[in-house]
């Protein structure tokens, strides 16, 4: 099974539409903050705005130079989490090489933190308490996988990386006690040793290391999951724009030997924009709540 993570995508986002058009006044909102003019992130704002307009969130960018200085980028955060009709923060990433992205991330108001990369949502994610915001990649994935009924308990999961937005949540995440969790999770990275031993191992294999076709057919056994969360850039003259997107699996030869597997593009990326746009909309719903009390 290709698992078509478009279609999954757009039934979450037509759930989060309906859900909002059930309420009156204002509307949901996100902030987002784009520092300088790196092209990818231009690309990612924008199709996460086109993604929230669509489902009736607003979104403000607010567009800073690639100079500024750290202060003024708190000084804006403060701004935004103060604003009571704000309900999202978004600083999209990476920052120019002169910020240190983590005060940036600590300064962002944890009920304000729908990227969930506060130490105080990813705290709670990795204690198991609910009412915090989790990364939108590692529960899009999870979304992925519970909603095309793939069983978790007692599965072991191996995921090839470890960082903080996508390799280490996701193990927290599915090693819970919860329906969709309680999986055996190994996490790898580059000094993990016999890398193709412990890929084999794998029930659900699922990369995310930015390594273009890494994964071959010969690291998969017969009947795994594959779940490729990779987006990267190769060249290819065939094309009319010279390059592809390709995932970190070499998909043409792998795709035979599993059960199921996600393709790049049309799998795991459009869940981490349906992510968003819940997460916006829980934190939505909790401030109106908030403010009934
Ligand atoms: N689809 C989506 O929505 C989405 C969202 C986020 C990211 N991505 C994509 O996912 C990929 C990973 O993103 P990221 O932000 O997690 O990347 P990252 O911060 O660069 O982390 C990469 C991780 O992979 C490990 N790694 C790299 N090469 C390896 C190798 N040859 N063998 C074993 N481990 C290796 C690194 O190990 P060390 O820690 O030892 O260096 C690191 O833990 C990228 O292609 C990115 O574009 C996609």
């Amino acid at each position: 099974v290709i698992i078509d993570g478009k279609k999954i995508a757009n039934d979450i986002q037509a759930e989060i539409r309906n859900t909002i058009l059930l309420f009156s006044g204002r509307k949901p909102c996100l902030a987002v903050i784009l520092v300088g003019n790196h092209l990818a992130s231009e690309i990612y704002v924008k199709r996460k705005t086109q993604a929230c307009e669509s489902v009736g969130i607003l979104v403000i960018i607010k567009r800073m130079p690639s100079t500024i200085q750290i202060n003024d980028l708190l000084a804006e955060i403060t701004a935004l989490n103060e604003d009571p009709s704000v309900d999202g923060i978004l600083v999209q990433l990476p920052l120019p090489a002169h910020i240190n992205p983590m005060p940036i991330i600590h300064a962002i108001q944890p009920d304000k933190d729908i990227d969930g990369f506060h130490p105080l949502n990813v705290g709670k994610m990795l204690i198991g308490e609910t009412g915090g915001f989790i990364p939108c990649t590692p529960l899009g994935i999870q979304f992925l996988l519970s909603r095309s009924s793939i069983e978790m308990t007692g599965k072991h999961v191996v995921i090839l990386g470890r960082s903080n937005i996508v390799g280490k949540p996701l193990a927290a995440l599915l090693m819970q006690n919860t329906p969709d969790g309680n999986a055996t999770v190994t996490v790898a990275h580059r000094h993990s040793t016999n890398l193709k031993e412990l890929c084999l191992l794998a029930d659900i294999l699922i990369v995310a290391i930015g390594q273009p076709k890494f994964i071959t057919a010969n690291m998969v056994r017969d009947g795994a999951i594959i779940i490729d969360v990779g987006i990267n850039k190769i060249d290819n003259p065939t094309q009319i724009q010279g390059y592809q997107i390709v995932g970190d699996v070499d998909f043409i030869n792998v795709e035979p030997k599993c059960s199921y597997i996600t393709p790049v593009p049309g799998g795991v990326g459009p869940m981490t924009i349906a992510m968003l746009l819940r997460n916006t909309l829980i934190s939505y719903q909790n401030r109106l709540q908030l403010n009934k009390t």
